[in-house]
């Protein structure tokens, strides 16, 4: 596997397989890898010629209060592991490569899909999601680019995107990699204490709950979510910031669960703030 560090360089090392008719992979990732990273890694390796992987830190998707500074990060071991996983190339540009003297351009998916959910409360951090990734897609000019369930938001937000710039790329959605506890693989994951890792299995718990009544036939979002709300409640270290049924293509608010929905939630479990959901077929 290969680092680079700019465009141009990038842009180099991609000109022979392109021309040469070989399909290219693109995993956008901000680094401090887990299995989830590496399933997107190993998704692409298994369908693309050149599997690209990105690691930016991307400051604009980050809030004032939010973790940018204080975000894991570990470019040697990350690069081993992404190696072990079959990328071929590591692009890990600096900011000012991202985002140079001069940059100007906002990119903004609106609606539904970034007013609602974690957008309502984490104002900004889809313009910024959307912005670094459109200049990924344009620097990489990828066939397939690789986004994982676990942030189904996002993959909506991308899909979005791709679709209304008539972008030539092909969005891939990858299934959620748990613990064998069913807590989603998170880079935050690290910043729990022991007790704090405990407590956050209950996220993954209610999920799985709603999603039992939902298969039991409980059609009723607002009962399957109220539900699922009571065992969060009693986990004293897990502060609940939603838990939302959405409907899985548009994100719009779903009050009868008919057709493929999302439930979703975001909770805190002490400072760590982390998301998690499942699809449910009515
Ligand atoms: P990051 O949090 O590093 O995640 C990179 C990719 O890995 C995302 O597509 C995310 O959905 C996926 N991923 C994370 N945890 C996963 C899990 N447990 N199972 C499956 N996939 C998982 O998401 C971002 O970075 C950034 O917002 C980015 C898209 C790179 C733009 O900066």
């Amino acid at each position: 596997m290969q680092m680079v560090a700019t465009v141009q360089a990038l842009r180099v090392l991609l000109a022979a397989p392109r021309g040469a008719g070989k399909t290219i992979g693109l995993v956008p990732t901000m680094g401090s890898f887990h299995d989830g990273h590496l399933s997107l890694m190993r998704a692409s390796r298994e369908r693309d010629d050149v599997v690209v992987v990105s690691l930016f830190v991307n400051p604009t998707q980050f809030g004032p209060g939010d973790d940018y500074l204080e975000y894991p990060r570990d470019l040697e071991r990350d690069a081993r592991m992404a190696d072990e996983a079959g990328a071929h190339l590591l692009f890990a540009p600096p900011e000012d490569e991202m985002y140079p003297p001069g940059d100007a351009t906002l990119v903004e998916v609106t609606g539904d899909l970034t007013d609602r959910l974690c957008g309502a409360f984490r104002p900004g951090h889809f313009r910024g999601v959307a912005t670094v990734v459109a200049k990924l897609l344009g620097i990489v000019q990828p066939h397939r680019a690789y986004f994982g369930e676990k942030d189904y938001q996002q993959l909506m937000v991308v899909r979005r995107l791709v679709a209304d710039l008539h972008l030539p790329v092909e969005i891939v959605g990858v299934a959620t990699v748990r613990e064998p506890d069913g807590l989603a693989m998170s880079s935050r994951n690290r910043y729990l204490s022991p007790p704090e890792r405990e407590a956050a299995t209950v996220l993954y718990r209610s999920l799985a709950q709603a999603r039992e009544l939902v298969r039991a036939g409980v059609r009723e979002a607002g009962e399957v979510l109220a539900r699922a709300r009571e065992t969060i409640v009693r986990e004293p270290l897990v502060k609940l910031q939603y838990l939302e049924a959405a409907d899985a293509g548009s994100l719009a608010p779903v009050e009868r669960i008919c057709g493929p929905t999302v439930l979703a939630l975001a909770a805190y479990v002490g400072n760590t703030r982390l998301i998690d959901n499942v699809i449910v077929e009515g």
